[in-house]
């Protein structure tokens, strides 16, 4: 049998049954069953069919503590018939489960977590490298590339919901998640995750983006209450979610933990209601973070279609049956919306594939999976720093690799996105490690160099080791975890490490495992540095031919790395070190000046900048034009590969007001569009790109507008958001139009 036969089969026993029984079958008095009918009919005709007990079912899904736990819950709340059957069909181990209507064809939701493979720790999955990285190539191909691929093994476990799409902003450098997102700027965050979800979709199952809104630090997150203007969150955190929606059009939002000016995220008529479903026009439903419903009515009328994650006899059963119907027999919930809610949930599972195309346990290619997993690393590591030209290494006879646990894997982030990988996680000090050894793939890519590789516990030893080596390949990590936040000084020694191996040898190469930023007080000390983040299953080959150059390097930062803790919007992470559910507010008055607008608006100077990395051939950007195109502006230039090798360029234009204060924008610059760009040494390419008007634009909140204020606007095109080498003006009139589709 196999290795991918025999997973299969071991998959298939973990479903009782299999994970979708209806057999959907149209016929005239079933015409929600009908794929010929679009989504809204399907969806509207099947609410009709249903009764209250079926429609209550949708709405109110399962953790997958329910596996143990749910066997002591009140039969009131969960019936035993359906104890029964949510536990023999759950995916034992999945994030969730809904139970569907099997009488009408309507399949259970078996859902998955998350954003960089499967997590499930009974089933081995293929782990791509983090989001933070994946948005580094800055080419949305790549995780489109990526969420086909981990859809695709959704899939063949037996799920049709991915708890994937992590858009929320970098605007707190420590956040424990900002590696499950995709970077501090919300045009690249938010094509970034909507092109990953778009991958995941295309294998006929929902994607969910996820953790809508302001949810940017982890710390207290359940009890933190967020203050931030309207305008600001419009302009900021709500524009990442605006395009990933549009780009990637998710079945489901989950809402998240945290308050937001007083509102749960999960109980937010204005988020949730205003500008999601009413401004936005978007037709899916919301589903709640784990454990992030408060409330029946308030929830269900401010807009929560589904709460999931229901676990044991101690969690409230909001949405449970003895509930909602008191509230339906109240009216304090109108019928209408309740119909509302399931129709939307409906509307998903008929619109992306659920129904129609029920999952089903199959083989999994996961040879070709990692080769998905190893090209994304290999479009996204930043290569930071590279002085005299150390790398690619060339010609050298003896390499020092030094500490990082190189030898046994690279870091992978902890919390409900680790991937238990194919081959086992290597648990160092509880973390995992997914066994990629960037040390074997090195010995691999170099079988005349001597490798000896120290653990680099001991500076002195490890200095000592790289005096007597050609070039030492130091590995630094940086361990972050949903949860909790974590600082951006390196733990343990690995400050003293790098000084001391610097010292010992000046041909000392960082490799950086890490979740996002992180302070390099010995910058100066080293000639090069490889940002690799958490690099995913295929990360030690990924390193390996970067370093070599069989591949080169074309990652650009989708963060700022902040040069020290001065430079921070806030000096403190709110609410640190007090126990979870303490009540506790944060004042973001940065409004939408985060990242690299924050850095233009201080006026300092940042270790690395947001659009950083170095390739190694060279780029010349000429001949760029710009042309006002109804509200957005179309642009064009032109990009040649000026160095000796091939290799692939990154654009980025920047939209810059003459008078960005007069213009209302919170900074002087905003990332207006993005390319990247494969060349051969001497070839050019002309790119178009067009400007989305929301990008020039300012909101207003009171009449619901986008306004861009007439004046001129200077389009810059450059490598790096801190290295513009060209500029070209348009004059651009006054225009204002409505934030809502519906035009009102
Ligand atoms: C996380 C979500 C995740 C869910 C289910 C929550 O704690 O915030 O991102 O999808 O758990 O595992």
């Amino acid at each position: 049998m196999s290795k991918a036969i025999a997973l299969a089969a071991s998959i298939s026993m973990l479903l009782s049954m299999p994970a979708q029984a209806a057999e959907p079958s149209a016929a005239p008095d079933r015409p929600w069953l009908d794929p010929t009918l679009s989504p809204d009919v399907r969806a509207h005709a099947a609410v009709a069919a249903m009764t209250l007990d079926e429609k209550l079912r949708l709405i109110f899904g399962y953790s997958d503590q329910a596996y143990t736990d749910l066997a002591k819950v009140p039969d009131d709340i969960v019936p035993p018939d359906l104890k029964t059957y949510v536990v023999t069909r759950q995916v034992k181990g999945s994030a969730g489960f809904v139970p569907g209507v099997p009488r009408l064809g309507i399949p259970d939701q078996t859902q998955t977590d998350a954003s960089l493979g499967v997590r499930n720790s009974f089933i081995p999955s293929t782990a791509l490298p983090s989001s933070l990285a994946t948005a580094a190539s800055f080419d949305p191909e790549v995780p489109r590339a990526g969420g086909a691929m981990i859809g695709a093994e959704a899939r063949a476990t037996g799920h049709n919901t991915m708890l994937s799409g992590g858009v929320n902003l970098a605007r707190e450098p420590r956040n424990g998640r900002n590696f499950e997102y995709t970077g501090e700027d919300p045009l690249l965050a938010g094509t970034m995750a909507g092109a990953l979800i778009d991958g995941i979709q295309s294998n006929h199952i929902i994607s969910t983006v996820k953790h809508y809104a302001v949810n940017d630090q982890e710390t207290l997150r359940t009890s933190l209450d967020v203050t931030i203007s309207a305008e600001a969150m419009r302009q900021s955190d709500l524009l990442a979610f605006e395009f990933a929606i549009e780009q990637g059009k998710p079945g489901s939002v989950m809402c998240s933990y945290n308050l937001i000016n007083g509102r749960w995220g999960c109980e937010n008529d204005y988020l949730l209601n205003k500008v999601l479903k009413h401004d936005w026009g978007y037709k899916g439903f919301v589903m709640s973070d784990w454990g992030a419903v408060h409330s029946t009515v308030d929830a269900v009328n401010d807009g929560l279609d589904q709460f999931t994650g229901f676990c044991c006899v101690t969690d409230k059963a909001w949405f449970g049956p003895p509930a909602m119907k008191a509230a339906l027999q109240s009216g304090a919930i109108p019928e209408k919306r309740l119909n509302d809610m399931v129709e939307r949930i409906l509307w998903a599972m008929f619109a992306k594939g659920p129904v129609d195309l029920p999952v089903k346990v199959a083989p999994i290619d996961y040879a070709a999976n990692a080769a998905v997993s190893e090209k994304a690393a290999e479009e996204s590591l930043v290569l930071l720093k590279n002085e005299g030209d150390l790398l690619p290494l060339r010609g050298v006879e003896s390499i020092a690799v030094i500490g990082g646990h190189a030898d046994r894997g690279v870091l992978a982030g902890a919390g409900s996105s680790d991937v238990t990988p194919v081959g086992g996680a290597v648990m160092i000090d509880n973390h995992t490690y997914l066994p990629s050894p960037p040390l074997d793939a090195l010995r691999r890519e170099l079988p005349k160099t001597r490798i000896s590789f120290d653990a680099g516990a001991d500076p002195a030893a490890a200095a000592a080791l790289a005096a007597q080596s050609d070039v030492a390949i130091l590995f630094l990590y940086q361990h972050l975890s949903e949860g909790s936040d974590h600082a951006l000084e390196l733990t343990g020694n690995q400050d003293a490490l790098v000084a001391a191996v610097a010292k010992a040898n000046p041909r000392t190469i960082v490799v950086a495992e890490t979740g996002g930023a992180i302070y390099m007080p010995w910058i100066d000390q080293v000639p090069a540095i490889l940002e690799a983040f958490y690099p995913g299953i295929r990360g030690g080959p990924a390193i390996a031919r970067i370093l070599t150059g069989k591949v080169n390097p074309s990652g650009h930062l989708p963060i700022s790395f902040p040069a020290s803790a001065d430079q921070l919007a806030r000096p403190d992470i709110a609410g640190l070190g007090e126990p979870d559910g303490t009540p506790a507010e944060v004042l973001y008055d940065e409004g939408a000046a985060l990242g690299y607008k924050w850095y233009d608006v201080k006026g300092f100077r940042p270790l690395f900048a947001f659009g950083q990395g170095l390739s190694y051939t060279s780029f010349a950007l000429s001949s760029l034009t710009a042309q006002p195109d109804g509200k957005a502006i179309r642009v064009s230039f032109s990009i040649r590969n000026t160095g000796k090798s091939a290799g692939k360029g990154v654009a980025q234009v920047y939209v810059a007001p003459a008078d960005w204060k007069k213009a209302g924008w919170e900074a002087p610059k905003r990332l207006g569009a993005f390319a990247k760009a494969e060349l051969k040494p001497g070839h050019s390419k002309t790119i178009e790109v067009t400007v989305d008007p929301r990008l020039l634009a300012t909101y207003e909140a009171a009449g619901n507008n986008w306004h861009i204020r007439k004046g001129e606007y200077d389009l810059r095109l450059g490598e790096a958001s801190d290295e513009l080498t060209q500029s070209v003006r348009v004059m651009l009139p006054d225009t204002t139009w409505s934030a809502s589709v519906a035009g009102d």
